[in-house]
């Protein structure tokens, strides 16, 4: 299989990688760096592996800008782990948080939180299907919350917080799953950051937590131990054997990431290829945008034609041109196109030529 092969693979997770870092893992798979031996081999204890890790650690410190005062660590359970230990380890004072329902993930997180402490609703679309994020005042938040949540990208409903939302003096938490390494981010208006990998970031099997030191060690004694995010903050995310090749293949998408000018560049790519995508939508006459225009996703972009066998049509007419995964989330229909940080633009602008082509057939 050459390059030419390649789908244009719109899945919202797992999702395209760089071709650049594949071929690199596909050039190391027998023999990483001389050691004669694969990633996937290899002992996590090795001197290999933990420059691997230490490098993919500093590689999104700079990237990301994150202050010392955070500890970064790479573990797993994906981001549903994480709507666990969120709970487990911040609600340590009042036990009480307040969750901005913006979607299925952030509902479940506050689902799993209610198993925890006093959790309430702070604000939520989900009586209008999650088409916007709904809007709050750091007033409406009970002032002896631990933390409030919300999620940064809605990946299921194509909605995104265009700006850090002002939560006053209170802590904020954020699961930037299907954002993180698109847009910068001020890591230090945030107590924890999490991210699930298999977006911007790697394979499935890795999840990116960023926490503020000061607010790690609080977990209850009776916490099982992998859930406390001390354990993997003071053994440096090797208290077990961490997800290896993840966190490998993560590395080198850093890497990648930095040659090409870093986060501001990756975000000026994503902003022109989610734009020309919206510009279509918005004069077309057949497709139609699913959420409100202030709140658009960069990542994930939602749309219909608002018949749903026309839906079907154009994404098995897409899967045939190449163009593969449009068909929206199974809760929602219609589609949704992922323009993730690896979708390069000759994809987006492929997707628009067919739709062009689509809709003068379908007029
Ligand atoms: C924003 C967001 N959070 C959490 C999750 C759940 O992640 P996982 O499947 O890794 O548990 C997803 C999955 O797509 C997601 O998009």
């Amino acid at each position: 299989m050459t390059t030419s092969n390649r789908v244009y693979n719109f899945s919202a997770g797992p999702s395209v990688l760089p071709v650049e870092v594949l071929e690199k893992a596909a050039a190391e798979m027998l023999d990483y760096n001389g050691t004669g031996e694969s990633v996937m081999e290899m002992s996590h204890r090795s001197p290999e592996f933990q420059k691997i890790i230490d490098d993919a650690e500093q590689d999104l410190r700079d990237l990301m800008n994150i202050p010392d005062n955070y500890y970064v660590m790479f573990l797993q359970g994906g981001g549903t782990l994480q709507f666990s230990m969120v709970p487990i380890n911040l609600l340590r004072n009042s036990h009480k948080a307040d969750y901005v329902l913006t979607g299925n993930w952030a509902k479940k997180a506050y689902e799993e939180a209610c198993k925890f402490g006093d959790i309430r609703v702070l604000a939520s679309s989900e009586a209008d299907k999650y088409s916007y994020i709904p809007k709050f005042k750091s007033e409406d938040i009970r002032p002896d919350v631990d933390y409030v949540y919300i999620c940064y990208n809605n990946t299921i409903f194509g909605t995104h917080f265009n700006e850090i939302p002002d939560v006053g003096d209170h802590l904020l938490v954020a699961d930037m799953s299907s954002c993180i390494l698109s847009e910068e981010i001020d890591v230090s208006k945030f107590g924890l950051i999490y991210a699930g990998a298999q977006k911007n970031v790697a394979p499935a099997g890795v999840t990116i937590v960023i926490v503020r030191k000061d607010l790690v060690g609080f977990a209850p004694a009776n916490t099982p131990i992998y859930l406390d995010y001390k354990t993997h903050a003071s053994k440096g995310s090797m208290y077990n054997t961490p997800p290896c090749y993840p966190i490998y293949i993560a590395g080198e998408v850093f890497k990648h990431i930095k040659r090409i000018g870093g986060v501001t560049k990756m975000h000026e790519l994503d902003v022109q290829k989610a734009q020309l995508l919206y510009d279509y939508l918005d004069q077309s006459k057949l497709f139609k945008g699913t959420v409100a225009k202030e709140d658009r996703s960069l990542m994930n972009i939602t749309f219909v034609t608002g018949d749903p066998d026309l839906d079907k049509k154009f994404i098995a007419g897409a899967r045939a041109e190449g163009m593969i995964n449009l068909a929206g989330h199974r809760i929602v229909g219609g589609m949704r196109a992922s323009t993730y940080n690896a979708m390069p633009i000759e994809g987006v602008e492929a997707l628009i030529d067919y739709m062009k082509r689509f809709e003068q057939e379908n007029a």
